[in-house]
């Protein structure tokens, strides 16, 4: 099968697309506006593109032709944002997240999640997620309604027993949820294996 991606509709791209551009990690992300009111939301449109400067990147598509996420607008407002990743006792909160609240109701208000002071900005973390990368926005660019977030990651803050005190991953100890098929599947990452490189 081939399909001429530009001749479909955006809807059936979409699902081309994240359907077999998998498995993806999940970013899931903390923002306030600028009244300090606190969003959270998942985005697998994620993922690490360099280390110096420590970057990652992650695209919020508006929610019509020019209104944005309330992530993306929050980023636009504050310059500030936490990335999360998510294991598996948290793919169910990180789900309920993912539904659209009037702008300034916290996803997090009804979910039994706590939240922990950063260390530079002033957007809050999960403390239950495994690891947070507390991020502040280099660019944000817009290409049709995708947004692409740069972000520069300053600190990342892991759960005890996941790494060494040097930050080496402990492999049997860290199993993010991976984004499959759209819209609802997921993958586990607890069956691993190491490929060695040549020389
Ligand atoms: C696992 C998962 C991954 C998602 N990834 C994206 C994504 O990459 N880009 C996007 O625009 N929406 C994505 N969504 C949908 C957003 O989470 C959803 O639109 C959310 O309401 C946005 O919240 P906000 O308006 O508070 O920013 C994803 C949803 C789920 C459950």
């Amino acid at each position: 099968m081939t399909f001429d991606l530009l001749a479909l509709k955006p809807s059936e791209r979409y699902r081309i697309l994240a359907s077999f551009v998998t498995p993806r990690p999940i970013a899931w992300i903390t923002t306030q506006d600028s009244e300090g009111k606190l969003n959270t939301a998942p985005f697998s449109f994620f993922n690490v593109f360099g280390s110096n400067p420590p970057i990652v990147a992650f695209a919020p598509g508006n929610k019509d032709r020019h209104t944005p996420k309330d992530t993306a607008r929050n980023i636009r407002e504050t310059g500030e944002f936490i990335v999360h990743m998510v294991d598996e006792p948290l793919g169910e909160a990180m789900v309920t997240t993912s539904a659209t609240l009037p702008h300034g109701e916290s996803e997090l208000d009804n979910l039994p999640l706590t939240t922990l002071p950063s260390e530079k900005i002033a957007v809050p973390r999960i403390a239950e997620a495994p690891v947070a990368f507390e991020c502040t926005e280099h660019s944000t660019i817009e290409i049709g309604s995708n947004r692409l977030v740069i972000g520069i990651v300053h600190f990342v803050h892991i759960r005890d027993g996941l790494a060494d005190e040097k930050g080496y991953l402990k492999h049997d100890a860290f199993h993010p949820l991976g984004r499959m098929a759209s819209p609802d599947w997921y993958t586990r990452t607890s069956d691993q294996f190491e490929i060695p490189r040549p020389d």
